[in-house]
């Protein structure tokens, strides 16, 4: 019997497996999957408790309750710079997860293309292939994580529906550029595509880099989908609450597939996170600190071994150029070197090949990520200094 010719198009994530064999190897750091190792604001976690003492137990307006929705829209006009009607331009979701999956199959037609660049977050390939669309891949080259403009400008064309942007970007810490997004906004307008924006992790930027949501362009309104999610900015990964913002007749779509997908996030943290994006200023600001420590730590460590670390503007990822470490070791690519690092150094890492629709763009590059506690990242350091150095430092 046949099952489905889409499903067997792609494999489970690599990411989460990897934290399946960090379990597997007792004692090791899992720097493989993004999420904090150290609690979320007691305040918010109040704020959860409590809805639940009063029995916020039953289903939630299918697209988010209304006190949510409207501190998104607060939150986000403060932020972002983008008008969001709770009533009208809202859809809360199970994480920023099922906001970009409802958002492509309500954008999607056979035929339909959609951009990607990549290294991407290894959900996209599989999203839209769910969709239904065709993937197309424009390649960001390091140190700096560019893309060319003539090559972005050759590849949009009449079939194009979409193309996805995550800024800060996971897993190369890039932060587009104003004028990135005003080209990319052109071609979205040329070619009648719409912007769809991952930005959660739009609070974690290093070195005064800023963010910018192309939605927030008056000629991007109605052809941009804003995706965002309490998981990373408040530390609640596992609480899977997320949205999206888009146009009135968008909306309208997205939330038909949301409702039949999962009926809604959960009651009780959907009064936690309203409560989280009411936070002031104090609280992004020690985010950023804390994170720009993080990266810091784990960056100079990784330099003191044969893994040369690029560092990253945003996000909490660091990709690594690890062909000296492979050489080294004897390997064959950064999927061998992922598993031997696991197994004999202790620490859980993402072979870069997940990250490209074609595995062997990757072979040479690993991702650590350093959203950890500071004792961790401690232990980090003396695990990667059994990693002997032979190769000059690059300073890249
Ligand atoms: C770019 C990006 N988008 C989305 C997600 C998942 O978000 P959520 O937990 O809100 O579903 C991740 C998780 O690592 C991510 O890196």
């Amino acid at each position: 019997m046949d099952l489905s010719k889409i499903t067997e198009q792609f494999t489970e994530s690599i990411i989460r497996d990897m934290t399946r064999v960090a379990l597997e190897h007792p004692g090791s750091i899992n720097l493989a999957q993004g999420f904090p190792d150290f609690p979320a604001p007691e305040s918010i976690k109040q704020a959860a408790i409590e809805a639940i003492n009063k029995d916020m137990n039953q289903y939630a307006v299918t697209w988010g309750t209304a006190p949510l929705r409207e501190a998104i829209a607060a939150k986000t006009l403060r932020h972002n710079h983008i008008k969001a009607d709770p009533h009208k331009n809202i859809t809360v979701t199970c994480g920023a997860t099922e906001g970009m999956m409802a958002s492509l199959r309500a954008i999607i037609n056979p035929g339909d293309e959609i951009i990607i660049f990549e290294p991407f977050y290894e959900n996209y390939g599989p999203d839209c292939l769910l969709s239904g669309a065709t993937p197309r891949y424009i390649r960001f080259s390091p140190p700096d994580w560019s893309f060319d403009f003539n090559e972005l400008e050759r590849i949009f064309n009449a079939k194009t529906k979409a193309i996805i942007i995550n800024t800060p970007n996971n897993p190369t810490g890039k932060v587009f550029s104003e004028k990135e997004l005003r080209f990319i906004a052109g071609l979205c307008i040329k070619n009648d595509a719409i912007a769809v924006t991952d930005e959660i992790y739009e609070h974690i930027l290093f070195d005064g880099h800023r963010h910018l949501s192309i939605a927030s362009f008056p000629e991007m309104e109605e052809r941009s989908i804003t995706i965002n999610s309490i998981s990373k900015t408040y530390s609640l990964t596992g609480w899977r609450v997320g949205w999206v913002i888009a146009s009135d007749r968008i909306t309208r779509e997205i939330r038909k597939v949301h409702d039949f997908l999962t009926v809604g996030a959960a009651a009780p943290l959907q009064a936690g996170a309203a409560f989280a994006l009411s936070l002031g200023e104090d609280y992004y600001r020690w985010l950023t600190e804390f994170y720009q420590n993080a990266r810091d730590t784990l960056c100079s460590s990784l330099q003191e071994t044969d893994l040369h670390p690029y560092k990253p503007a945003g996000a909490y990822y660091i990709m690594c150029e690890c062909a000296d470490l492979i050489r080294q070791y004897k390997l064959q690519n950064s999927l061998e070197l992922a598993f031997f690092l696991v197994k004999s150094i202790g620490i859980a890492t993402v072979p870069g090949s997940s990250f490209y629709s074609n595995p062997r763009y990757g072979q040479f590059i690993i991702r650590f990520c350093f959203c950890k506690n500071p004792e961790t990242l401690q232990k980090a350091q003396t695990y990667l200094s059994k990693i002997p150095k032979a190769t000059p430092d690059r300073g890249i």
